[in-house]
């Protein structure tokens, strides 16, 4: 719709987790340091919480891009909501064991063989569970459970609950999962300086050699979206589609204040 207004190749601010749009900022490394080093380490457990909207989903993306699949068997679950031991088939299945059984002593069963294959073949196997904040109570017992999983110096399965602020409270209900979190990080939204860069980085990746967001613009962005950067997005892929329309040559304070006033970002 406004590329060729504003000599754009790619939209800069599309609401998907898109790897090669990823902008490493300063809480996005600290979140990937510490869980690649719950990977490498093999710990059991991980947590990785923060706001709706923070970047938890696209963190993941770019987790799956840096590690090994030849040295992990990986299990992304991004729907977790499932009875217990459909939750516990999907893992198997998303771990190349289609048929799996009926019966969750058999499905146990299987998935621990899996796991001591997987380390005879020198492979680590991760499962990790997106939204875990959806996950009801039984499960995340079972997924307790599943830490029993381990060897003398280290853990059969490692596991990462990525989720919103309340998955933090449903783990410390469960004591003994808690107390098994070896590694945990809250995702923090954008200062001003982060959502800046953030901006113009998007902009340049999507093929502008100069920004076109003023400084006020910038500051009122970060105003109404507390450095949530999928609110970032939406108000600055509105203020590009508008300042297009109206042939402005900058995106400047008021055109982002009319669209915040419309109420047409959240
Ligand atoms: N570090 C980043 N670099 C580039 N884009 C990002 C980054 N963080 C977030 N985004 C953008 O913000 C959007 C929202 O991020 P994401 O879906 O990862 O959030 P989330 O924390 O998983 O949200 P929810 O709690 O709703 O699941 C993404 O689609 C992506 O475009
Ligand atoms: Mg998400």
């Amino acid at each position: 719709m406004y590329l060729e207004y504003w000599g754009l190749k790619k939209y800069p601010f599309d609401n998907v987790p898109d790897p090669d749009f990823f902008f490493m900022s300063k809480p996005h490394e600290e979140g990937l340091t510490r869980l690649l080093y719950a990977v490498e380490r093999g710990k059991g457990c991980a947590l990785l919480s923060g706001e709706v909207g923070a970047g938890k989903t696209t963190l993941d993306k770019v987790l799956l891009r840096k590690i090994s699949k030849e040295r992990y068997d990986i299990a992304m679950i991004a729907n977790p909501c499932l009875e217990t031991k459909e939750f516990l088939q999907d893992i198997l299945y998303k771990l190349g064991i289609t048929d799996a059984p009926e019966s969750k002593v058999e499905i146990l069963r299987i998935l621990y063989k899996k796991l001591t294959d997987n380390l005879d073949q020198n492979k680590g196997t991760l499962l990790i569970i997106d939204e875990a904040q959806f996950i009801a109570e039984s499960t995340l017992e079972e997924i307790r459970l599943l830490l029993n999983y381990q060897l003398s110096n280290r853990f059969l399965l490692t596991i990462f609950l990525m989720g919103q602020p309340e998955l933090v409270d449903k783990v410390k209900a469960i004591k003994q999962l808690a107390q098994r979190v070896e590694i945990s990080y809250f995702l923090r939204s954008f200062n001003f300086k982060e959502t800046t860069d953030y901006i113009f980085f998007r902009e340049k990746k999507a093929g502008l050699s100069k920004n076109v967001f003023s400084k006020q613009a910038i500051e009122i962005v970060f105003e109404h979206s507390n450095g949530i950067p999928r609110i970032i997005n939406n108000l600055c892929d509105l203020a590009l589609l508008v300042g297009s329309g109206e042939k402005k040559a900058m995106i400047t304070y008021e055109v982002i204040k009319d669209i915040i006033d419309d109420g047409a970002v959240f």
